[in-house]
């Protein structure tokens, strides 16, 4: 029997997910289906339901995208710290009594950092640029790399204020530096050896009001978003800023949540190669 698993958004069908999955499991000789499902707006926990009822083989798990990662949150019987932290679950895992609610997304973007982009950031100056449901879901686990300074700046300077305070309050930080809290005219005369975007503002082309000295010397600019050119990549590369866009987290993520499932770690590099490619 072949155990089963899915995403879940709305909308879905642009995911990718299905196709890193099927790459994974073809690389690691995993024995799994993966589908992606489009749940009524109202309708996830029905659809989680519906999908573990049906089909042929078990239903062990599913990936959880934009708008259910808060409801994933609430369903989960059991959560991780780091989907606590984030206050929102994108991987469940159907166990015989419970449904365990984790967060790879900030995994997913340390991992991409560290071992695609060669940029540890431990020890670095990092600012984090919004402070909505991106933001907080990597917050925790940049503070355990141990940065030299984390800056939360963000277009509703309280909505920033108020996110670095809740990880301030963190037993030591988490290990990491005491979070701050600003708006964009606080970035004046700050520099940052990593600046990650994680506001929404380049899906509808915006730019953001950032002052070109943020961007230190040697300077890595990440942008959550992928599959275009945004803006914020276009004000990083104007400043001499290393870019990045956000597929290698999509990929790492995904791997993350296939290891958690299936206790094997694929290699991720030649499923970016194979996504970068089409
Ligand atoms: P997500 O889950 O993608 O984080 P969200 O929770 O709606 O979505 O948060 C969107 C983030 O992008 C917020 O930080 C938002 O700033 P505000 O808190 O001030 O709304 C930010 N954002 C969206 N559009 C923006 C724009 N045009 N300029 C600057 N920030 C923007």
């Amino acid at each position: 029997m072949t155990d089963r698993y899915a995403v879940f958004g709305n909308p879905i069908g642009h995911s990718q997910s299905p196709r890193i999955h099927a790459l994974f499991a073809a690389q690691t000789g995993q024995d799994i289906s993966y589908q992606a499902i489009l749940a009524d707006k109202h309708g996830f926990a029905a659809a989680i339901d519906a999908f573990m009822a049906s089909g042929a083989g078990p239903a062990k798990g599913a990936n959880v995208t934009v708008p259910f990662k808060a409801e994933a949150f609430r369903l989960a019987t059991q959560r991780t710290a780091r989907a606590e932290a984030a206050g929102a679950v994108n991987t469940l895992s159907f166990e015989q009594d419970a449904m365990i609610g984790d967060n790879t997304d900030g995994a997913g973007l340390v991992r991409d950092l560290k071992h695609n982009l060669g940029c540890d950031p431990g020890g670095r100056r990092i600012l984090l640029l919004g402070a909505g449901g991106a933001a907080r879901g990597v917050i925790l686990p940049l503070l355990l790399e141990r940065p030299a300074d984390l800056l939360i700046a963000n277009r509703t300077a309280e909505t920033a204020a108020r996110l670095a305070l809740e990880f301030a309050r963190l037993p030591d930080c988490a290990g990491g530096p005491r979070p701050d809290g600003t708006g964009f005219a606080g970035l004046a005369g700050r520099q940052f050896d990593l600046v990650i975007n994680a506001t929404s503002a380049g899906l509808s082309g915006a730019s953001l009001p950032l002052p070109p000295g943020v961007f230190g010397p040697r300077c890595v600019a990440y942008e959550m978003v992928y599959g275009r050119e945004t803006p914020f990549m276009a004000q990083a590369r104007a400043a001499g800023a290393r870019v990045a866009d956000g597929l290698g987290m999509l990929v790492e993520q995904a791997a993350e949540a296939f290891f958690i499932w299936r206790g094997v770690r694929p290699r991720t590099a030649p499923v970016l190669a194979a996504l970068k490619g089409s």
